[in-house]
């Protein structure tokens, strides 16, 4: 985040799959993925014959076109490589770059804190009871770039609610994997590691909040945050926490490595406020990535656009302070 203006001129005009392809390209998978749909056993798409072990390359999922935005999405290139996983490097496309051989299998996820069910569990427990969807979302990076990205994954809450949190549980912290000799980028100091983010249950609890295992219809790249991520579409990016390995209920605020590592630029709540200027630049407008990088910036919206569904969690809090 803090190489701004480098980053900024290193964006290609990289091409965005215009949406009719990406269409066709769903109806496709949705007359040939009938046969993967039929071997699906509890959300697992089975590897086709001939198909290396791991995870195969098609999900089974269905769109849900209540919580999809209409802008055009970015084409697969845009998404998968340039973003922000300090794990990987500080630069765009350090992650596609420097995460290839990222291991994601085997994945456990420790869940600990205020809920009556804990213990390690396996990606397939954590995964494998959750009908999966397609939700295309508006993505607002802090730095002031956006991107349209259709996810896949399943609500949030159904994953929570299976560990059964207490009343004392008022927040959830979800933690990154520490391993320096796979994450070069945790062999320096540029943030504080692991990586954490958190949530207000609340904000947990919402329909919207979406934990992720693919985009565009595949497993996601390990770039991407594999193989599970948070997506939380009316915060700024940086809640959007990757390669989880830890989900902690608590009754206090986390302390998480945004807002630890400055906190006069990056509050806990991290809602999309454009009347709120980050310190070092506006939040007024955005940069949508792709096709008209270049183009004219377009506003942004409180809370990403997400304002009807989601203004009511902060009813009574001031935004500005809460930021
Ligand atoms: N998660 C981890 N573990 N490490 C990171 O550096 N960066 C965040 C978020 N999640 C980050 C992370 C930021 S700042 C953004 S904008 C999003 O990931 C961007 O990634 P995406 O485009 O894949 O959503």
């Amino acid at each position: 985040m803090r190489k701004r203006s480098a980053d900024l001129a290193k964006i290609k005009p990289s091409e965005i799959t215009p949406e009719d392809q990406y269409l066709s390209r769903r109806a496709l998978l949705a007359g040939g993925i009938g046969l993967a749909a039929a071997q699906t056993l509890g959300g697992f798409a089975r590897p086709a014959i001939g198909q290396s072990a791991g995870p195969p390359t098609a999900l089974t999922y269905a769109r849900n076109t209540a919580f999809s935005v209409k802008d055009a999405p970015n084409s697969y290139a845009d998404i998968s490589t340039y973003n922000n996983y300090y794990e990987f490097g500080t630069g765009k496309s350090d992650p596609s770059e420097n995460a290839q051989n990222f291991r994601t299998r085997p994945w456990n996820v420790a869940v600990s804190g205020e809920a009556e069910v804990t213990g390690n569990f396996t990606l397939e427990d954590i995964i494998k009871p959750h009908p999966l969807e397609e939700r295309v979302y508006r993505l607002r990076c802090v730095e002031a770039w956006s991107m349209v990205i259709p996810w896949v994954g399943f609500p949030l809450r159904d994953l929570l609610n299976r560990f059964k949190p207490t009343a004392n549980a008022k927040f959830v912290e979800f933690k990154t994997l520490f391993d320096p000799k796979q994450m070069p980028g945790q062999r320096t100091r540029v943030l504080e590691w692991p990586y954490v983010e958190g949530l207000r249950m609340d904000e947990a609890m919402h329909p919207l909040a979406l934990m992720a295992i693919g985009l565009y219809g595949k497993w996601l790249p390990n770039q991407n945050g594999a193989p599970l991520r948070l997506i939380v579409p009316w915060k700024y990016g940086f809640k959007g926490i990757k390669a989880i390995v830890g989900i902690r209920f608590v009754q206090r605020a986390p302390r998480t490595t945004w807002a630890g590592s400055a906190v006069n630029e990056y509050g806990f709540y991290a809602n999309v406020n454009p009347e709120v200027d980050h310190p070092r630049w506006s939040q007024a407008t955005e940069r949508r990535i792709g096709a008209n990088a270049f183009g004219p910036r377009q506003p942004t919206l409180p809370f990403n656009g997400y304002a009807a569904q989601v203004a009511s969690l902060y009813s009574g809090m001031d935004l500005r302070k809460n930021f």
